[in-house]
């Protein structure tokens, strides 16, 4: 997979770099390029923001500097080069939700390219003019505002680079997470079977595989009915059995 990445603080993804999403770089499995996008101004002042049209406070990114980065970097040849063309994530508090399902969709993806805003956002012509040569996504990684794009692009990449073959150790680590069966994992223990008082449920250590299963299924959603009910209702009626709507 190769991941593009557009900024005005290319050392805030250096992240990227690091644990697991470096290990995949090593590993060839993705390509990773953060590009500066005051590269593309041309004025001594690298200018990138202006005052909004309609007056408000803050400042409003330049479409002309997007829209040179985004053609050097994802423009008709780039296409032609790749075959295809990119899907532009752009993040931003007023997108739609980034969910599990969002990030498994991603992973299929040979190539995200993603566009990082700062101050109250990027000129509206810039995602629609975008949308004409490429699959354009506005994405929030949730209901708070951050100070730009990039954290939420660390968030979204490691989401969707561990779901990629060969990025986790055990697969089974990704079959088995939280939302991967609509609810959230229930608690996990190791060595030692007493600690500061407190024991491993007899359960996990009894060998009988029926019976973890079946306790897990139970830990799983009476944590999904505590903290998360709304997961619980968007289920699909057939995801839950009897045993389930006994716990
Ligand atoms: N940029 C600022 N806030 C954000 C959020 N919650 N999600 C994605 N991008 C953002």
């Amino acid at each position: 997979m190769r991941i593009d990445v557009v900024t005005i603080f290319p050392e805030y993804l250096a992240p990227l770099r690091a644990a697991l999403l470096g290990k995949a770089i090593e590993r060839g499995l993705i390509g990773v390029h953060v590009h500066d996008l005051r590269e593309w101004t041309h004025d001594v002042h690298r200018a990138v923001d202006d005052s909004p049209y309609g007056g408000g406070p803050g400042m409003v990114m330049k479409p002309q500097v997007w829209g040179e980065a985004l053609d050097e970097v994802c423009g008709p040849e780039r296409i032609a080069a790749e075959g295809r063309p990119p899907r532009l994530v752009v993040p931003t508090p007023a997108g739609r939700p980034f969910t599990q399902r969002l990030a498994r969709e991603y992973a299929e993806e040979e190539w995200l390219v993603f566009a990082c805003g700062r101050y109250e956002g990027i000129d509206e012509r810039v995602v629609t003019d975008a949308a004409r040569r490429m699959p354009v996504d506005e994405v929030s990684i949730g209901d708070y505002v951050l100070v730009g794009g990039e954290a939420a692009v660390l968030v979204i990449v490691e989401a969707v680079v561990r779901l990629l073959p060969g990025v986790l150790g055990n697969p089974a680590s990704a079959a088995e997470d939280s939302f991967s069966d609509g609810l959230l994992e229930g608690p996990c223990y190791t060595r030692p079977e007493q600690w500061r008082g407190l024991a491993v449920p007899e359960v996990l250590r009894s060998g009988n595989h029926a019976a973890i299963a079946r306790w897990r299924r139970d830990r799983a959603l009476e944590r999904t009915f505590h903290r998360r009910p709304d997961l619980l209702a968007a289920l699909p009626d057939e995801a839950l059995d009897r045993h389930d709507r006994a716990v």
